[in-house]
């Protein structure tokens, strides 16, 4: 596929909403875990921008662990297939799992997760993070506990999220005509 140019995508979000928003979410997981440790689990690539953001923000101790799934195949198409390419986890029972994606969009690679870490551990507590929420592609009856921002069904790149692996650098979140 032809890489896109820049003057193709339009803003959507810029920074100062997507890193206020931020700050908001930090504020209630603060408030909901005040001194207790929490496991943050960033999955690989598209959450690392929104990930890195996030703990800036996190008062609590905490470890920093990250996944690497796939579920798009290339372009804006979903496969509806999750690989987990490297998702080798530290003991997780009895901890508070916090999941950092980058959105949910049909919802099968929340779904995989879920089913992943509750097969494998008994966790404290369990709360998966979404900085984007395109509920209107939901295959699966599944929802973030927190996400930053609610999007219609616009295929979206930057900060961390890509398209054939490129736009993950910008600092802003913006959709391809
Ligand atoms: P789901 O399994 O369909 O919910 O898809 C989740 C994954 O698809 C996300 O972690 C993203 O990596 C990718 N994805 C879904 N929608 C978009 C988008 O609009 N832009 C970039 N990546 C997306
Ligand atoms: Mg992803």
């Amino acid at each position: 596929m032809k890489t896109l140019e820049k003057n193709e995508i339009k803003v959507l979000i810029d920074n100062n909403q997507i890193e206020q928003k931020i700050k908001d979410i930090a504020d209630i997981l603060n408030n909901k875990f005040k001194d207790e440790e929490v496991y943050v689990i960033c999955v690989l690539k598209g959450a690392v921008m929104f990930a890195a953001e996030l703990i800036k923000n996190l008062k609590m101790p905490l470890k920093l662990e990250f996944i690497r799934l796939s579920s798009y195949g290339s372009g804006t198409v979903s496969s509806g297939k999750v690989n987990a390419v490297d998702i080798s986890l530290p003991d997780l029972n009895n901890k508070n799992v916090i999941i950092v994606e980058d959105i949910i969009d049909t919802g099968h690679t929340a779904k995989f997760l879920y089913d992943f870490i509750h097969m494998n551990f008994k966790v404290k507590s369990y709360n998966f993070v979404s900085l984007l929420d395109k509920k209107i592609r939901r295959e699966v009856n599944i929802n973030p506990d927190l996400f930053c921002f609610q999007i219609e069904d616009k295929f979206v790149v930057g900060y961390g999220l890509d398209i054939d692996g490129y736009y993950r650098n910008l600092d802003y979140i913006g959709y391809i005509e």
